[in-house]
């Protein structure tokens, strides 16, 4: 699975680059996507790929210093971040370490900025999906999920009675493409009732991504796919 999402994301990259002249990618969090972040820090890759304009950013942090054990940004820079020549000034980290608001606040101004638009239009953003079908820190139920102008957003979710900095739905349904990665038998149900969804239910956040004209890639592993 990590190395056939690589191949895309190298891909996307490369097409990104000769038509736009940059790539710019929003990382999921979470522990699933180290081993594709793996694969693109491996010599191969490192030494084979055009890291000079790619932009990386986050579609999640959590409210921790970057030398946190549980900061998504730490988990990228030690999986690959590391280990290729993006230039520093172009990966955009989210700032756990601030207050969630002003993070928030500062992310989405940021973002604004570096893509000169109003709705910036990623060339691929990363997803997980959480066992309650969650994607970056859209838990079900929680008040990000209903945001409609704002692009980023501090989210307190009780489900883990903790504060988060997140992309919000407009934001990930402008993206070019969005790439889902998801492992695991625990995740089982929760891709079944996104791909098959009861319409008796709420739709579950990674149900609500729905680009007006990008594409939706799911590389899932077997044990994942195993109830569709
Ligand atoms: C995070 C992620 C979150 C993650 C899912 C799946 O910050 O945790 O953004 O949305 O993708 O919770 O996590 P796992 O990959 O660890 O199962």
């Amino acid at each position: 699975m990590a190395e056939a999402a690589a191949g895309l994301v190298a891909g996307q990259a490369n097409a990104s680059i000769a038509a736009r002249g940059r790539f710019m990618i929003a990382l999921a969090g979470g522990s699933t996507p180290r081993i594709l972040y793996r694969a693109l820090g491996s010599s191969t890759n490192a030494n084979l790929l055009t890291w000079g304009p790619w932009h990386i950013f986050w579609s999640d942090e959590r409210c921790v210093p970057p030398d946190h054990a549980d900061s998504n940004y730490r988990m990228a820079k030690e999986a690959f971040l590391d280990l290729v020549a993006v230039p520093a000034d172009q990966i955009h980290r989210m700032r756990g370490e601030d207050s969630p608001d002003a993070a928030a606040e500062q992310y989405d101004q940021s973002l604004r900025q570096v893509f000169r638009a109003a709705l910036p239009a990623f060339d691929l953003i990363l997803l997980g999906l959480g066992e309650d079908g969650h994607i970056a820190s859209l838990f079900p139920g929680t008040a990000a999920l209903q945001e409609k102008t704002r692009l980023v957003v501090a989210n307190w979710v009780p489900q883990i009675s903790a504060n988060r900095i997140t992309f919000t739905l407009p934001l990930i349904n402008a993206a070019r493409r969005v790439v889902f990665l998801v492992s695991g038998q625990s995740k089982a149900a929760a891709l079944k009732e996104v791909l098959n969804p009861n319409p008796a239910l709420p739709p579950l956040p990674a149900a609500r991504v729905r680009q007006k004209s990008g594409e939706l890639h799911w590389f899932l592993t077997q044990d994942a796919a195993g109830l569709l």
